[in-house]
């Protein structure tokens, strides 16, 4: 690695990122995300706007007293009460810098409504102002990529010449697009006198989608600096994420070889923080950090990933904080997937076994949006044990705000049985139908009800303790309808004791039989 290609990496988080409308985050949270930066190498980290609150003041002057490794910057309009307050705040830090800025597209001229020369004038004090009592300055044209490329010449030459360290270049509004990003920056580079004294930085927002893109072309370009936000957060559409820009560079390094000091396994912790105390939540397909990034579902996809993980995976997980890649089940999912599944669980089945839980499996993922592991382990209790008398076939019920009543077809011997009948709720009509069509003196001892997994759908657990004659035997089934759930758990306990019953003979002792069905 050479110095020429080393990108510094200005992370806004805190600044630009705060600004996303309901992001504020407290005095506490920010200290902890800037230490969380300083820590991951973070090169500068801007902390605020001091003039902009107490509040602001208050933690930029925190952060900086605290900064370890990092510059710490804070934003400053082009004001001299602004830059006073700014420099007041970072003062704190080993490393300072004044961010000052100021809208230079027509646009932006018009709200202050100076004229060219009058802009031009104020860059020149204000910059000034702000070397003479920084050393590290950053100057910025808000809205570049929509200003006059003389202007835009004349106004950075201006701000070179008054001391500026750092010329920012940012894309407000998310209007640019690589090739004119790169282009951008390229030609100011060889165009601007003194632009060879100075870091040019590029300031994309995401607006058209384009920011991590915009970001990397200017970076080609000569850019070494890009200001980027962890998860992206920022106003509307947002900044150019942090851990997409770092990741795009490390692992295309062949294209665009480039280094920054960021510890990438810092990544997904830094942005879990982030995600929690802003309250912006990252969508789960966003690149790098979203729950699916490192996801496979497909059956396909997951047997390539079990055969070679690069097949689908073009970095590892590890190198972005994650323990693994993983492979939720789900109704796309394949039989080598499972498998893999069980073995991870600890649980080795046989062919037949698995071909049994697949089945199963296939089914409950149709009516299940994630199978999670405790589902699958449901199911392999379910299919440990051999065929039974009674069988359920069929189970409708209705219920509500009218009396309960369950028709019922169950397999007994092989042959099949129809009955309904009523009772007080959907499980007690259940148990009386299964008793109008397998008569038995047996005495429900106990009826327990846990849902194995998270949601509303999620997958039921119903126990069962049946008695007769002494003789005790319990059933177990899993199944998202907890009646359903209720009918085959009493079904097996039923099964059990026929088996019991079956085997007593003289001397042969009453211990509880446990048996579990799907
Ligand atoms: O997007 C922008 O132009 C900014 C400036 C303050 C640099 O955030
Ligand atoms: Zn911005």
């Amino acid at each position: 690695m050479t110095d020429s290609n080393r990108v510094l990496i200005f992370d806004t988080t805190l600044r630009d990122g705060e600004q996303s409308p309901g992001a504020t985050m407290t005095h506490d949270e920010k200290l902890e995300i800037a230490e969380l930066l300083d820590d991951m190498g973070v090169d500068i980290i801007e902390a605020g706007f001091p003039i902009a609150s107490e509040g602001d003041f208050a933690a930029v002057s925190e952060i900086a007293k605290r900064s370890k490794n990092a510059v710490i910057c804070g934003l400053a309009r082009a004001q001299l009460p602004d830059i006073d307050r700014c420099m007041e705040a970072v003062k704190h830090a080993a490393q300072p810098r004044i961010h000052t800025f100021i809208g230079t597209s027509p646009l932006h001229r018009a709200i202050p409504n100076l004229t060219m020369d009058e802009m031009a004038d104020r860059i020149h004090q204000t910059v000034t102002h702000a070397r003479n009592i920084c050393d590290n300055v950053q100057w910025s044209p808000m809205d570049a990529t929509r200003t006059e490329w003389d202007y835009l010449c004349r106004v950075i030459e201006i701000a070179i010449k008054a001391g500026a360290t750092t010329i920012n270049i940012p894309d407000t509004v998310g209007y640019t697009a690589p090739r004119e990003s790169a282009d951008l920056i390229r030609r100011l580079i060889e165009t601007v006198p003194g632009a060879d004294d100075v870091v040019f930085a590029t300031h994309c927002h995401n607006d058209l989608g384009m920011a991590t893109a915009n970001s990397l072309a200017a970076v080609e370009a000569g850019a070494r600096q890009i200001e980027c936000t962890i998860n992206g957060l920022g106003e509307r559409a947002g900044n150019t994420a942090l851990e997409e820009v770092v990741m795009a560079m490390k692992v295309r390094h062949d294209i665009m070889p480039f280094d920054t000091g960021i510890d990438t396994k810092k990544i997904m912790h830094i942005s879990r923080r982030v995600a929690t105390v802003s309250g912006f939540q990252v969508q789960p397909n966003k690149a790098i950090v979203g729950k699916n990034a490192f996801a496979h579902e497909s059956g396909i996809h997951q047997d390539g990933m079990l055969k070679n993980k690069e097949t689908f995976e073009i970095m590892r997980p590890e190198d972005v904080g994650l323990a693994g890649t993983s492979l939720p089940l789900g109704k796309h999912s394949g039989r080598a997937a499972l498998r893999a599944k069980l073995k991870d669980l600890g649980t080795e089945v046989g062919d037949n076994q698995l071909k049994d839980i697949f089945v199963r499996f296939k089914d409950l993922a149709d009516r299940k949006k994630e199978v999670f592991d405790d589902d699958i382990l449901a199911l392999v209790s379910a299919t440990t044990e051999g065929a039974d008398a009674i069988q359920l076939v069929n189970l409708r019920v209705t219920c509500g705000t009218v009396p309960a009543e369950a028709e019922i077809e169950l397999e007994i011997d092989g042959k099949d049985q129809q009955a309904t009948s009523e009772g007080d709720g959907p499980v007690d009509a259940t148990f009386k139908a299964i008793r109008v069509l397998h008569p038995n003196k047996a005495r429900l001892q106990l009826y327990q009800v846990n849902a194995v997994t998270e949601g509303t759908d999620a997958q039921a657990t119903v126990s069962v303790r049946l008695e007769e004659d002494g003789m005790i035997a319990t059933g177990q089934s899993a199944h998202t309808d907890t009646v359903v759930a209720s009918a085959l758990a009493y079904i097996q306990a039923l099964n059990r004791l026929l088996v019991r019953r079956a085997k007593v003979g003289p001397g042969a002792d009453k211990r509880e039989i446990s048996y579990k069905q799907h």
